[in-house]
């Protein structure tokens, strides 16, 4: 069975409209065909889309240079969904360039094939550290130093919801004439984790992330004295339900194409959601992280002096390209300003470089 008939057949199974949350599972996360766990190649010029690290190496430096604040003797780092495996590369270099390499750098991957290919990157980049790094099937217990996701949680499956007259209701998947289509449930939807406006226009669609939350409840179950760094695209509650924004987050990516339809390509394309950063915030602080610094990408690399690397490079051709490389990393109109910093804390108390320049906290 290919994939479409297998998300058809778990509708039929349903007897009902199946949550978006669960369509994104199956697409994105079905063993061996879905998005992530096949051959597909996703990232870079050949893939489907190109993420932080795989545009610049500085990227990862910078990451460095924030661990490498945090890290104190016998500390680790902890990777989630490492994609080619380049950042770790990147972050594994800087610290043995700065001394402070990390003990272990974990990596915890859902995908076999990403698994092979980070190690091929790793090893081929840096084979002395390779016996630093460890892959892990499940959390760790008790976990001192730094946890890294980048882009993991605009990639974690997210309920869409749509508002009919001053109630929320769940956008479910379901068939119209053999093929997917979008099917309101009947239930109404609601959950006191998620404050949602009662201004919204009629028809507003949006997304909730309840995977999200129950992830970073488990991480800091996990923890024990630790900075975690989650970065990503995504914005506050107040930009995240602009009134212009009726038709939500939800993004697919196939060839570099953007689209807004998940029932093409399943498998093929890349699905996500934008991250509601005072939701994720909000669930942190109630358990019990400490919100240590929120900013723009471009805030976070320029505090951590991403600019400094271009102005120690001598070669002018290396110097050329590593400007375009900042310029991508940092502009408004590239990653600059859509891509967000959030870093929670568990027992460390440390001012963050990474926020010296900005912090926009209050606006969570
Ligand atoms: C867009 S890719 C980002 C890859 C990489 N971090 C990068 O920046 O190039 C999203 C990754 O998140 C991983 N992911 C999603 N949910 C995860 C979870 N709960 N635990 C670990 N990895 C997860 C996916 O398997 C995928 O590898």
């Amino acid at each position: 069975m290919n994939l479409d008939e297998i998300i058809k057949n778990t509708i039929i199974q349903n007897q009902a409209p199946i949550g978006f949350d669960e369509f994104m599972q199956l697409a994105l996360y079905y063993p061996h065909l879905g998005y992530y766990r096949s051959g597909l190649e996703k990232f870079g010029e050949k893939g489907d889309f190109i993420t932080a690290p795989e545009t610049s190496d500085l990227f990862g430096f910078c990451l460095a240079k924030q661990c490498a604040q945090v890290l104190t003797k016998d500390d680790s780092i902890l990777e989630f969904g490492a994609g080619s495996g380049v950042l770790a590369a990147q972050v594994l270099f800087e610290l043995g360039r700065l001394n402070c390499l990390p003990k272990h750098y974990y990596i915890l991957e859902l995908s076999g094939e990403l698994k092979y290919r980070q190690k091929q990157t790793i090893a081929k980049a840096l084979p002395e550290l390779l016996n630093r790094i460890v892959w892990l099937d499940k959390l760790p217990e008790d976990f001192n130093g730094v946890v890294i996701a980048n882009e993991v949680l605009d990639a974690m499956p997210a309920k869409r919801i749509v508002q009919q007259n001053n109630t929320f209701y769940e956008l479910g998947v379901g068939f119209d004439q053999n093929e997917f289509a979008w099917q309101v449930k009947s239930e109404p939807f609601s959950d006191d984790k998620f404050k949602l406006p009662k201004t919204l226009s009629n028809e507003y669609k949006t997304e909730v992330n309840v995977q999200a939350l129950a992830w970073i409840d488990s991480i800091y179950d996990a923890l024990n004295d630790a900075v975690v760094l989650l970065i990503d695209y995504g914005m506050h509650r107040a930009e995240y339900f602009h009134p212009q924004r009726t038709n939500g987050t939800l993004r697919c990516y196939h060839q570099h194409k953007a689209s807004d339809n998940p029932f093409v390509n399943i498998g093929e394309q890349d699905i996500t959601t934008s991250v509601n950063f005072s939701d994720i915030a909000d669930q942190a602080s109630l358990i019990g992280f400490n919100i240590a610094g929120y900013a723009t990408q471009a805030m976070f690399l320029l505090s951590l002096g991403i600019d400094e690397y271009l102005l120690t490079e001598t070669d002018e051709n290396k110097r050329i390209t590593l400007a375009q490389q900042v310029k991508q990393l940092v502009l408004p109109s590239a990653m600059g300003e859509s891509f967000k910093v959030l870093a929670l804390s568990k027992s460390k108390s440390v001012k963050l470089i990474g926020f010296k320049e900005q912090d926009l906290s209050h606006k969570l």
